[in-house]
């Protein structure tokens, strides 16, 4: 595949906008092509073959567009389609899950302890537990389905009481306890990453919270430099952003995914 043609980033909605950030501090020369699949959004809840589907529908699109990676930047997407995209993708596309560049960065960083909040589906799936011991069987890994988190992101609750007292609600159940490390396991939770950790502050503990999208926008760097397909000239291309369904309030909290003004285009995949 050339190297000056896109990377493809998608999500159900905008929280991966958190993660095609990060990609683009890493690789400012590349132009991305992103798609929230906002008509279907949240995936946290639904089943996998649903979520297969939809992967499947965007993964065939932004292959349409000539993308020479494709970033699955939903942790509940990564979960339980990573393997079936890897399969349908042409041969010279490479798919990015964000699971496994955050599995890698525990392990590398010698953490004991990890403690993993996400949607029900990326907690009920058990991936990270499943990677984490794989790598390491001694590794304490212990999970908490937060579900609330992702839609008071999207409607805007965040840096508030109300953010503040559903985050101190989850943080304090027994499930996530006595850990050394936690793994915000949803695109969206980067954007509370500051809360999380002041909350950490407040009752004394000592637990880094790993900025997930960081993580993987320094993993496609390097997993982009070792297969030759960076661009080493500034793409002239705009990026541009696709959603399934479009509502203007939806256009006005990509704002605050993504630090600036986006125009949206629809794409009615599923038509
Ligand atoms: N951003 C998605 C993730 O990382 C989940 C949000 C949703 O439930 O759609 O899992």
């Amino acid at each position: 595949m050339d190297s000056n043609t896109s990377i493809g980033i998608f999500d159900s909605g905008i929280g991966g906008l958190t993660v095609a950030n990060a990609i683009l501090h890493e690789l400012p020369n590349e132009r991305i092509i992103y798609f929230g699949d906002t008509a279907h959004l949240p995936y946290g809840d639904k089943s996998a073959s649903a979520i297969q589907y939809y992967a499947k529908n965007i993964t065939n699109f932004l292959s349409s567009k000539n993308c020479k990676v494709i970033v699955i930047a939903c942790n509940t997407a990564s979960a339980v389609a990573y393997d079936l995209l890897q399969k349908i993708v042409p041969k010279d596309v490479f798919v990015i899950n964000v699971i496994d560049p955050v599995v890698e960065y525990i392990i590398n960083k010698g953490y004991k302890k990890v403690g993993v909040i996400g949607t029900i589906g990326t907690i009920g799936s058990n991936i990270y537990k499943i990677k984490i011991k794989e790598q390491n069987a001694k590794i304490k890994v212990k999970q908490l389905a937060t579900p609330l988190l992702a839609s008071m992101i999207e409607t805007g609750f965040i840096n508030g009481q109300i953010s503040q007292l559903i985050i101190e609600d989850y943080l304090l159940k027994p499930e996530i306890q006595d850990i050394d490390t936690l793994v915000l396991g949803c695109t969206h939770y980067p954007l509370i990453k500051k809360e999380i950790e002041d909350y950490y502050k407040q009752q004394n503990l000592q637990v880094d919270v790993l900025a997930t999208n960081e993580i993987v926008g320094a993993y496609v760097k390097q997993y982009m430099i070792s297969e030759g397909i960076i661009r080493y000239e500034k793409s002239e291309e705009e990026h541009q952003f696709f959603v399934s369904d479009y509502t203007e309030t939806f256009a006005q909290t990509t704002r605050m995914f993504y630090g600036k003004d986006i125009k949206l285009e629809e794409a009615r995949i599923f038509d």
